[in-house]
């Protein structure tokens, strides 16, 4: 029986930053409501023809490849999540494989929204748990803003997403008392329509009908939320995924040295930190200065925590996502 360890970490986000002014600029919004609504200050958006959903994953995953100490030979298996690919099939994960210069390992794509990074920690932890690969490159990619409806009418969507990546190794560890020590995975699909992409879609509208229909007004190849639903959830599944994973390892809430939630709004990890009683030094947050970048906030989050020495070894991490879907998940690290 082995365990598997996060033994290298990369993010990269794009150098254009989005502040909520630029936004005020071209649709009816303002710094004041962003900020009070979302505690997001700016965003990064890539510019049209530097960066694509897999060339950020590639940036990302060549730092966490680079940190792991392991060499491009050793990696076994490429799990990558994403709503946002480059292309509708195939997935970006076969790009990733060539962009790197890798064998020709599986390449496994997986679209859970917002819990994909912990969806694909969990894949990754069984593969190694199982003895059958050694080394898994996760990387989780977004890019959001060129889908985005950037007028008023979308405003209520556009102003909380941001474009960038993030990327672990992870790795077979001997000592079981280290490492993922549980991952815990949920849906609620009674709920997929409160926050999705319906078009393109082969049961929805194809492109052939959005294009023979040339509708203005079609907003259906636009994210829709709602968002006070979506929130109302989050703050619930949130602390019972939380609350899960901590019984599972028989742990209690102050055993938590540090929580890094799915960045979805500063003020739904502000109520799940007060509800944990959980102090500023327990709960990371960066959602001021990339926004929500789904599936990559986590990863992208956990390396600047990780960066700025928040992370030491025998540390317990809990990582925890809500989002689209609706899907909701927790992973307990022993670092
Ligand atoms: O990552 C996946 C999980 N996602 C989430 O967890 C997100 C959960 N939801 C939320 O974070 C919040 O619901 C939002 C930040 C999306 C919205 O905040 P809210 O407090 O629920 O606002 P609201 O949608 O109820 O809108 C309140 C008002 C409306 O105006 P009226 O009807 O009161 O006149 C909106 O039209 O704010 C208006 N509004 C805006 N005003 C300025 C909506 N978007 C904007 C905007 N700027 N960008």
């Amino acid at each position: 029986m082995y365990h598997s360890k996060i033994t290298g970490l990369g993010f990269y986000v794009p150098d254009n930053v989005v502040t909520n002014d630029d936004l005020a600029k071209i649709m009816d919004t303002n710094d004041e409501w962003i900020q009070e609504r979302t505690g997001i200050k700016e965003r990064r958006h890539i510019k049209r023809g530097e960066d694509t959903t897999t060339s950020m994953g590639v940036k990302a995953a060549k730092i966490a490849i680079e940190r792991s100490g392991i060499s491009n030979d050793e990696i076994d298996f490429i799990v990558f999540a994403t709503i946002s690919p480059d292309f509708y099939f195939p997935g970006p994960g076969v790009a990733l494989q060539k962009e790197l210069g890798l064998k020709t390992i599986g390449a496994l794509d997986i679209r859970n929204q917002c819990s994909g990074f912990i969806y694909a920690l969990s894949i990754a932890d069984q593969y190694i748990k199982t003895g059958m690969y050694k080394n898994i490159l996760v990387v989780a990619s977004e890019l959001q803003s060129l889908g985005l409806d950037m007028t008023d009418r979308g405003r209520g969507v556009s102003v909380i997403f941001g474009d960038g990546a993030g990327a672990a190794m992870i790795s077979r560890e001997e000592d079981v008392t280290k490492g993922i020590l549980s991952t815990h995975l949920h849906s609620e699909g009674e709920h997929a329509k409160e926050l999705a992409v319906l078009a393109p879609g082969m049961g929805g509208r194809w492109v052939t009908e959005i294009l023979a229909d040339n509708d203005p007004n079609d907003e259906s190849y636009f994210p829709y939320m709602n968002g006070q639903f979506v929130f109302k959830n989050a703050v619930v599944r949130f602390s019972e995924v939380i609350n899960e994973g901590l019984q599972a390892n028989n742990l209690q809430v102050s055993d938590i040295d540090l929580l890094i939630p799915h960045q979805a709004n500063l003020r739904i990890s502000q109520f799940i930190q007060q509800k944990f009683k959980l102090t500023d030094d327990q709960v990371f947050n960066n959602i001021q200065k990339y926004g929500n970048t789904t599936a990559a906030s986590i990863p992208i989050a956990l390396t600047e925590a990780w960066e700025q020495g928040k992370i030491k070894e025998g540390d317990t991490l809990v990582l925890a996502a809500f989002g689209s879907g609706f899907t909701w998940a927790s992973a307990i690290i022993k670092w």
